[in-house]
C-alpha cells in the first residue's frame, strides 16, 4: 500500500486485474476492462468530508416539482407494474412531438424506443450492431462511459481527436473518414460533446452522414447535451438530415436538461427495421423502462421549457463567471465552450491531470474530474461541472485558485 499525498490514505498499488479477480475465470474483455479515472477521482474525494465537488456531470437542483407530481401521481395510481418493452406509447408519442416542435421532424413511435438511460440507449445500440472484434471509431474527447461500453461489446475502438486551435476544438474530417477502414462497424459522435462543447455543424453532419451511407457504417450520435447550446434553441442533430432507414441511431437522455439524472430514463431512435431488434433486447436486458418515472418524463417534456429556460440562464452567467475567474488567475488555458455544462482546461505546467486531480483533492478539498478521463487527447485537461448555484462555484473556485498558486 501506497501513502497519499497529506490525505493519510491509502490506495491499493495498481495491480494486474488477473490479480485482482483472483483468477476467477472471467470475460476476457471484463478482465481487461481499462479504469476510468473520473470515477477513481469521485471515489477517491469522497473521503475528505469538506469535500466539494464538480466532477460529476450533474446540476445541482433537484427535480422540479411538476415532473416529479407527474411520477408521484403515478405510483399513486398504482403504475407499479411491468410496462411496454420499449416504454409507454404515451411517452414515445410525447417525444415524437418533441422532436415535431424542435426540429420540425416527423418521427414515427416506431423510431423512439426509451430506455432505462442514455447509458442503456448507447448499450442497445452496440448489441444490436457490434460482432466482437469490429471496430468503432470514436470522435474523442469522449465521456468515458461511452468508451467502456464498447469493451463490453468486445469491440475495438478507434480514437479520432478533435484538434484544439487556439482554444477552439475542431473535427478534422478528412481524419475522421480515413480512420475507418473495412471492419468498421460505427462511427460514435457525441455533439454536443462532453467534456469540450464542441458542437459539430450542419454541414459536417451532412458530409459524416453521406460518408458512412456510401460505405455501410452505422452512425451512433450521442444526442444527450442537445438543449445545452448558448446560443441556439437547440444543437445540430443527425436526424434533421438523415433519411429515415439511414443506418443511425441517436441516444438521448431526460438526465441533464431535465435534472433528472437519478431517475435513470433516457431513449434511443433507430430506423424502423430495428424496432423488432431493439425490443428482443430490450426485452432480455431489462423486460421494460422504469413505470412511473415516464409520467414524470412526460411532465417534462411537456411543460419543460420554462425550467430549462431559467437553467440555462444560470448556467450561462456561471460560464462567464468561470472564464472571468481563469483570466483572473491566469496560468489557464481555455475558450469557452458553445454548449453543455463544462469548462474543459489546461493549467500551466500541469501535465499529468491524474496527478494534479488527486492533488486538488489533498491540498484545497476540490474534486475536479481529470481530462483522461475522455480519451488519450484528454491528457494534461481537467473538467470542472458549473451547473451549481454560484455560491458553491465561487467557492470552488476559491480553492482552485489556491490549488493552482501552492
Ligand atoms: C455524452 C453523454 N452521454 C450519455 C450520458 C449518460 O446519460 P444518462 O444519465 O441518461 O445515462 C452522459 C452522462 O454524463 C454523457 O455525458
Amino acid at each position: 500500500m501506497r501513502k497519499l499525498h497529506q490525505l493519510g490514505g491509502t490506495m491499493p498499488e495498481p495491480q494486474s486485474k488477473k490479480l485482482m479477480t483472483n483468477n476467477l475465470n472471467l470475460r476476457y474483455c471484463v478482465e481487461n476492462l481499462s479504469k476510468n479515472p473520473g470515477a477513481e477521482i469521485i471515489r477517491y474525494a469522497r473521503r475528505k468530508p469538506d469535500i466539494l465537488s464538480l466532477a460529476q456531470g450533474e446540476g445541482d437542483a433537484a427535480t422540479p416539482d411538476f415532473i416529479a407530481d407527474g411520477a408521484r401521481r403515478a405510483l399513486d395510481d398504482g403504475k407499479t407494474f411491468y410496462g411496454p418493452v420499449l416504454g409507454l406509447e404515451e411517452m414515445r408519442q410525447e417525444v415524437s412531438n418533441y422532436y415535431s416542435r424542435l426540429y420540425n421532424l416527423n418521427m414515427p413511435t416506431n423510431r423512439i424506443y426509451m430506455t432505462g438511460s442514455g447509458t442503456t440507449a448507447m448499450h442497445f445500440a452496440l448489441t444490436a450492431i457490434l460482432n466482437p472484434g469490429d471496430e468503432v471509431v470514436a470522435v474523442t474527447p469522449i465521456w468515458k462511459n461511452l468508451l467502456g461500453a464498447i469493451e463490453l461489446a468486445q469491440a475495438k475502438c478507434k480514437e479520432v481527436a478533435l484538434r484544439e486551435i487556439d482554444g477552439r476544438w475542431e473535427l478534422d474530417m478528412d481524419k475522421l473518414m480515413s480512420a475507418c477502414t473495412k471492419n468498421t462497424r460505427a462511427i460514435l459522435v457525441t455533439s454536443p460533446s462532453n467534456p469540450t462543447g464542441w458542437v459539430m455543424s450542419r454541414d459536417e453532419i451532412r458530409d459524416l452522414l453521406e460518408f458512412a451511407r456510401s460505405k455501410g457504417i452505422w452512425i451512433i450520435s450521442d444526442e444527450v447535451y442537445a438543449r445545452l447550446t448558448y446560443d441556439t434553441p437547440a444543437a445540430p442533430s443527425f436526424l434533421e438530415q438523415a433519411d429515415p432507414e439511414d443506418r443511425l441511431f441517436t441516444i438521448n437522455s431526460f438526465s441533464k436538461a431535465w435534472a433528472m439524472t437519478g431517475w435513470r430514463l433516457g431513449w434511443l431512435t433507430g430506423p424502423a427495421a430495428v424496432e423488432p431488434i431493439i425490443q428482443d433486447i430490450a426485452l432480455y436486458n431489462s423486460l421494460s423502462p422504469n413505470a412511473f418515472t415516464q409520467y414524470g418524463a412526460i411532465e417534462a417534456l411537456r411543460h419543460g421549457e420554462d425550467f430549462l429556460q431559467q437553467q440555462l440562464d444560470l448556467w450561462q452567467s456561471n460560464l462567464d463567471y468561470v472564464y472571468e475567474r481563469f483570466a483572473a488567475i491566469g496560468r489557464v488555458a481555455s475558450e469557452k465552450p458553445q454548449s453543455t455544462f463544462y469548462a474543459f482546461f489546461r493549467v500551466d505546467g500541469e501535465k499529468d491531470c491524474l496527478n494534479f486531480a488527486r492533488r486538488l483533492v489533498d491540498d484545497v478539498s476540490l474534486s475536479l474530474a481529470p481530462g483522461c478521463a475522455f480519451g488519450k487527447v484528454g491528457q494534461g485537461y481537467m473538467r470542472l461541472c458549473f451547473a451549481v448555484s454560484r455560491a458553491k462555484l465561487e467557492n470552488a473556485l476559491d480553492r482552485l485558485e489556491r490549488g493552482i498558486k501552492t
